[in-house]
């Protein structure tokens, strides 16, 4: 997609009416799914599935993270606030999730929607809404392998916990016999934090909201896509105490990202002076993307 940032704020606006026309519909179609259903790839029959995963794993190498890494460092393509970004969101239909064919406004009022109604903390809460943000990278023109989709550790070798391990076969650095011992360019269990992992919006969103919210909030928003750990209990042996405490985290918001997806119908307008005040509590009017 080639957008000048002008041409994008035009786009931006456009989608924000839209929004607003629709609020009507933005109650949501309640087609209930038991939860073992949810994540189930084995079972799918999307091509668009595997095509995204097969990308995926083509193509995260090593160098193509601390690229992106560097390449996104200057927070200097936009400058918009939270709720521009949500607005943005509308736009992007996430290719590699079976479990999602509402809009992502919607999944991020939902994910909130069922935090706070089970009681948890404003800050969980406003995770909740703003999770999937960093999927704007879309309209910085990456393509979605560069922006959904579960996340792994690259530099050490692919665990066979991660989905489609078989795709890992077309990346470069499994040729590359340095990068493919169990640790890899690592130290035993020297933390998620000192690990590069496959570029995405978990780790595009915590860079640009690192400043705003607590390390708990953090550390949902920058591995909540990393179902080998968390679903899956793998790559333990490159973790810390840190990270050993903080798991419990990620598997609590992962019940509410993903089973929520589905649930009761929300009215966004009648949510609308809930959300602004969780949101003005933590962030400026304008942030740096
Ligand atoms: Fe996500
Ligand atoms: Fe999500």
């Amino acid at each position: 997609m080639l957008l000048s940032k002008k041409g994008l704020l035009m786009k931006k606006n456009i989608i924000l009416l839209a929004i607003l026309l629709n609020i009507a519909n933005l109650t949501t179609p309640n087609q209930e799914k038991l939860t073992d259903e949810f994540r189930d790839f084995e079972h799918t029959t999307s091509e668009t599935i595997k095509e995204f995963y097969r990308l995926n794993h083509t193509c995260q190498t090593l160098d193509f993270v601390i690229s992106q890494k560097q390449k996104y460092a200057t927070f200097d393509r936009l400058k918009m606030s939270i709720w521009d970004a949500i607005a943005l969101l509308d736009t992007i239909v996430d290719e590699s999730d079976p479990d999602l064919s509402l809009s992502q406004s919607v999944h991020a009022f939902q994910t909130a929607e069922k935090l706070r109604k089970d009681g948890h903390p404003r800050w969980l809460i406003l995770t909740g809404l703003i999770h999937d943000l960093g999927k704007v990278l879309v309209f910085f023109e990456e393509p979605q392998w560069a922006v959904v989709g579960d996340t792994f550790p690259v530099g050490c070798a692919y665990n066979n916990k991660v989905i489609f391990t078989s795709y890992f076969a077309h990346n470069p650095d499994i040729n590359n016999p340095t990068l493919q011992t169990q640790y890899g360019i690592y130290p035993p269990n020297c933390g998620l934090e000192n690990i590069h992992m496959s570029w995405g919006h978990d780790e595009y969103l915590y860079t640009v909201v690192k400043n705003y919210l607590p390390p708990q909030a953090l550390y949902i928003i920058r591995y909540h896509s990393f179902y080998a750990a968390h679903k899956e209990n793998a790559y333990d042996y490159l973790m810390n105490d840190y990270d050993t405490s903080m798991m419990q985290w990620l598997q609590l918001f992962s019940n509410y990202d993903l089973y929520s997806k589905n649930s009761e119908p929300i009215n966004i307008t009648e949510l609308m002076p809930y959300y602004k005040e969780l949101v003005t509590e933590y962030f400026p009017e304008i942030i740096n993307w």
